[in-house]
């Protein structure tokens, strides 16, 4: 039986590492409560390409620019910092009309910015956006 000593070092393995991921938990709760998420949005008009580049029903993440914007509609547009609002990490992926939130699981809809799943409970700010010259602009004065 020379497996199963091996089989047991990767389930205790995997339990110590389950450990250390409920701390982070824990402490990320903290901070939560103390209201550390900062959630800046563009200060200036932010240039963002194509509106074609937005699946219509569907939205798309700008993550080097900090802003998502959504599509509900053929030439309707919403934007929304893609900065979480539980302790400010960026949004890494959207999948369908939900942003997904690397740090801690926490998940946005796009076309409201509101949250769907925790630890965040605030709602991503709304950031203005319009197409001028054929290209998509958010920020202030969009
Ligand atoms: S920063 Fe904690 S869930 Fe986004």
């Amino acid at each position: 039986m020379s497996g199963l000593p091996a089989a047991r070092r990767t389930v205790l393995k995997g339990a110590a590492l389950a450990g250390a991921a409920g701390l982070g938990a824990a402490a990320c709760s903290t901070d939560s409560k103390l209201g550390h998420a900062k959630n800046p949005t563009p200060t200036a008009p932010v240039e963002l390409g194509s509106p074609d580049a937005v699946p219509v029903g569907g939205a798309k993440l700008y993550r080097e620019q900090r802003l998502v914007v959504s599509c509900p509609a053929k030439g309707q547009y919403k934007a929304f910092s893609a900065q979480c609002t539980h302790a400010g990490c960026v949004l890494d992926k959207v999948e369908g009309n939900e942003g997904n939130c690397p740090c801690h699981g926490s998940r946005f809809d796009m076309t409201t910015g509101e949250a769907l799943h925790g630890p965040a409970t605030v709602p991503l700010p709304a950031v203005p956006v319009k197409v001028e010259g054929g290209r998509l602009v958010a920020g202030p004065d969009a």
